[in-house]
């Protein structure tokens, strides 16, 4: 690799000067140097200078297969040499994107038999937005056009991705957010629960936000309503159990769409496929991404229930919609791979009996106990721990999100990376991580909680 020429100075100093990073101070960047990752294997990334960092995050969320699995570049580079690329436009398909469609209409809830497909979630979310809008305007209801989605959701950094999500910063930035989409409460009993509010009566209450949002509009002018199962990028806020369920119950009952972003909890991660099938609902439209393909190649899938998929067959005309690289033959062939692997490696079926309980009781024993520490929660291989100035009152350190993130640099420094966001600490670790993995990760996060201790209070 030609990159072991270059020292971590000079390749920082490149970075620096041509290099644009997602979501990132640029100015602050350049003071810092980026870390640069270099390799990887199972559930640990390696950098420049030797360092090895037990993955907590399966880099975005993604890599679920863990690093390294030389099947997956086997098949790619076989699908490269016989057909690198062809699209699916003009009554054109290829064998892996048919196969991996039909392979995702099996472990979709049954209501779900078509996929439409894109290269990230954003993408797959504008599709899914233009989708529902193009379905009420063919059953001949165009003004059944508003989105209901929540504060604090993300939902993709596209325009129609940032305007379906609820994040005030990056809506500040966006000088004007697609219409007709508005925002109510997210269901987080821990920042926004009533004193002495039950469960329940919470999770009744944040699902009672969209039925108000429903008859403000009136029915017949809401399309559909959006939400990530368990939000993850706004801090793996866990919603109470009733909650999907009455969401699923109103949105019946006003003919909503119900439409679910499982760019995080799809292909496995809360021990279901689908996080549709955790809460037991059927929802109209299922945006996945990510761990479709492990995160080796980029591809997302838009899945898409049978009365929307009926209605656009049925009364036909165009949609006119889709994307160059949608159902990429060599991205098809990694998805349909990955998921053979999980499949053959029953991961779903440990996060579900294994690993996700362990996961969630090591949380709760291990760590919530810590003076830092105001909540821990998990489902399946997604967990969340609070960062807090007072256990008892819930009091913040201040400025609002600073000593999550003296918590993630002591982290990664101790060979743990996982990511803060805002107050919370957050995990998603690649699905193979073993209960010997969730307890080395335990060890690592407590040392860093500790020195983050003499560092805030010290
Ligand atoms: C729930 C959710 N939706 C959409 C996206 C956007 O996906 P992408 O970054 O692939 O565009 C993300 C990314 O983290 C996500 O978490």
């Amino acid at each position: 690799m030609t990159y072991k020429n270059y020292s971590l100075k000079q390749l920082q100093a490149i970075d620096a000067a041509h290099h644009l990073h997602p979501f990132t101070d640029h100015k602050e960047l350049r003071q810092a140097g980026s870390r640069m990752i270099v390799r990887a294997d199972g559930s640990y990334i390696y950098d420049s200078e030797g360092n090895e960092i037990l993955d907590g995050m399966a880099g975005l969320w993604c890599v679920s297969v863990g690093y390294g699995r030389k099947e997956l570049a086997e098949v790619a580079y076989e699908q490269m040499l016989e057909l690198p690329y062809y699209n699916s436009f003009f009554k054109c398909a290829t064998p892996t994107s048919v196969l991996l469609a039909k392979k995702l209409a099996e472990i979709a809830p049954e209501n779900i038999n078509q996929v439409f497909f894109g290269s990230s979630g954003s993408e797959s979310n504008d599709t899914a937005l233009r989708l529902v809008r193009h379905f009420w305007a063919l059953e001949g209801k165009p003004n059944k056009n508003r989105i209901i989605s929540r504060k604090n959701a993300y939902h993709g950094s596209t325009v129609a991705g940032v305007s379906l999500g609820g994040m005030e910063l990056m809506h500040g930035q966006l000088g004007g957010a697609v219409p007709n989409i508005v925002h109510v409460m997210m269901p987080y009993a821990f920042e926004v629960a009533e004193p002495g509010e039950s469960e329940e009566a919470f999770g009744l209450r944040a699902a009672k936000s969209v039925e108000d949002a429903i008859l403000e509009a009136g029915a017949d002018n809401v399309a559909a309503f959006i939400g990530e199962p368990i939000m993850g990028a706004g801090g793996v806020k866990i919603p109470p159990a009733n909650y999907w369920k009455e969401i699923e119950r109103i949105c019946r009952k006003y003919d909503v769409l119900l439409m679910l972003d499982e760019v995080i909890t799809g292909y496995g991660r809360t021990g279901s496929w689908f996080a549709a099938q955790t809460y037991g609902i059927k929802p109209d439209t299922i945006t996945t991404a990510k761990a479709l393909t492990s995160g080796y190649l980029p591809l997302s899938a838009l899945l898409v229930g049978d009365r929307v998929a009926a209605t656009l067959v049925e009364k036909g005309g165009e949609f006119f919609h889709g994307y160059t690289y949608a159902g990429h033959p060599v991205a098809c062939a990694v998805g349909l791979r990955n998921i053979e692997i999980i499949e053959r490696e029953g991961l779903v079926e440990r996060v579900r009996t294994d690993t996700g309980p362990y996961f969630e009781q090591q949380l709760a024993e291990r760590i919530s106990g810590h003076p830092l520490v105001g909540e821990t929660r998990a489902i399946g291989l997604m967990g969340a721990i609070e960062i807090v100035k007072d256990k008892d009152t819930r009091e913040r350190f201040l400025p609002s999100g600073s000593a999550a993130v003296v918590v993630r640099d002591h982290a990664i420094a101790n060979g743990m990376m996982l990511r803060a966001t805002g107050d919370t600490m957050i995990l998603s670790p690649p699905l193979i991580w073993t209960r010997e993995t969730i307890d080395i990760a335990c060890d690592r996060i407590l040392k860093a909680l500790d020195l983050a201790l003499a560092d805030l209070k010290g």
